[in-house]
């Protein structure tokens, strides 16, 4: 008689790859893990505009002919004949292993051979198989099941810089309620500030289509006006800015830099020195109740990163995107260097979650923030909502409250709260401690 071979249940049984569009209508790559038991899981890809030059490569076909050069059929041929039969029989439940396997299989620094995209999806997918075999939540099963932190969310109400085609330089304005008791009160605030403000551009005779990350996207005097329209609109909200909600920025400076110069090019090509930016941090500082910049400066102007966060590293968040790229070495070197205080999350910068995991603990334990990000070229997969709670970053930056996309993040936060109960609890506002009188 022949032994019968157990597969455990959740050891994967099939991983297939494809094709799909983001939310600008660019292919990216959707994977499904199917676990021996049946259990799935799938997850999708994001995509930045304004990448970092350090971060882990997506691969695309580069094929003129589709997509304009664009498409991913390589990532996914990748998943579906490199991969697959690698990691077929696999526990899903051992993501370190997995990811191990992923790194192996590539064998180089910025998954360049099989693309971070094709990677990604892959230890994406099996962790949400794996949630799924063992019938718990998503942030369950990546958490430690203590007391979980809902974050406050960082809302991109206004859209300039490479995710709009207006004449603001700065890429993001966001406003961040943490003066709130809930998350839903959180998002909540500002989706009424979000309303607030497009009566006000309407008033004003101003655009008020929407951006890549769902925020407004008017032509502007100036990128000062975009703050001034911001505080008006919580005012008439009936919200106290600097208090129930506070303004951040991401400034993403590596788009402006240019010969060692900040410049203005979407507006009246002025040019800045890194001085000369920091300065202009610390009016607005001053003069807005703005309590986080990102990327104030660019990703290899450490000189200038260091002088930053020496003149406001002690009076607001300082967050890393583009200059730590999510990468473990990148940000101990920035933490040995004095560069930030704070760091931005995004899964694909890197490329597993098990690596985006050991960021996300490296900086904890340096006393650095955390803010779980998504790209501007989005899809509806929402699992940065869940690994927000499981790691308890206590921030989360998706978007506005408009385009579907983002609002799937905010959506399933909403769920979140209210399945956890008294097992959560909202960030609020201990997460700016450091940075309020
Ligand atoms: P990106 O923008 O996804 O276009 O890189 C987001 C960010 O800079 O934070
Ligand atoms: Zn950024």
């Amino acid at each position: 008689m022949k032994a019968k071979v157990r597969r455990k249940k959740t050891s994967i049984a099939q991983v297939q790859g494809r094709e799909i569009l983001d939310s600008r209508g660019h292919p990216t790559i959707r994977t499904k893990v199917t676990l021996h038991g049946g259990a799935v899981g799938i997850a999708s890809v994001p995509s930045g505009a304004s990448t970092g030059t350090h971060e882990a490569l997506e691969l695309r076909d580069g094929d003129p002919g589709r997509y304009f050069g664009k498409g991913v059929l390589k990532a996914v041929a990748n998943v579906n004949e490199v991969i697959a039969p690698e990691v077929v029989g696999m526990d899903a439940l051992k993501q370190r292993k997995l990811d191990d396997r992923l790194i192996e299989l590539d064998g180089t620094p910025a998954k360049n051979k099989l693309g971070a995209n094709a990677i990604l999806s892959v230890s994406m997918a099996a962790a949400s198989a794996a949630s799924a075999a063992l019938n718990i939540p998503l942030y369950d099963h990546l958490g430690k099941k203590e007391a979980l932190i809902l974050p406050v969310p960082l809302v991109n109400i206004l859209n300039g810089g490479t995710h709009a085609d207006n004449n603001l330089n700065i890429q993001e304005f966001l406003i961040a309620p943490a003066g709130s008791p809930s998350f839903e009160e959180a998002i909540r605030k500002a989706a009424e500030v979000f309303h607030n403000l497009k009566k006000l551009l309407k008033k004003k005779g101003y655009s008020t289509a929407v951006g890549d990350e769902g925020g407004f996207a008017p032509n502007l005097r100036a990128d000062e006006e975009a703050l001034d329209l911001i505080m008006e609109s919580i005012v008439q909200a009936g919200y106290r800015a600097g208090d129930d909600i506070f303004l951040a920025l991401d400034v993403a400076a590596s788009e402006l830099f240019e010969e060692r110069m900040y410049v203005f090019k979407k507006s009246d090509r002025s040019r800045r020195s890194s001085d000369e930016m920091i300065d202009l941090y610390e009016r607005l500082v001053r003069a807005y109740p703005i309590i986080s910049i990102e990327d104030g400066l660019a990703e290899d102007d450490w000189t200038g990163w260091a002088a930053l966060t020496a003149r406001l590293g002690k009076k607001i968040q300082l967050i890393g995107d583009d200059i730590f790229v999510t990468n473990i070495h990148r940000l101990k070197d920035g933490i040995r260097k004095g560069i930030a205080n704070s760091i931005l999350i995004k899964l694909n910068q890197i490329g597993t979650l098990t690596e985006t995991i050991e960021t996300v603990s490296c900086a904890q334990g340096q006393g650095y923030s955390t803010v779980i990000s998504h790209r501007s070229g989005e899809t509806e997969d929402t699992f940065i909502a869940d690994l927000s709670v499981a790691l308890n970053t206590g921030q989360i930056k998706t978007g506005s409250v408009s385009r579907s996309e983002r609002v799937a993040k905010y959506n399933r936060l909403l769920e979140i709260e209210e399945e956890l109960k008294d097992r959560g609890s909202f960030a609020g506002k201990k997460v700016f401690a450091p940075y309020i009188a």
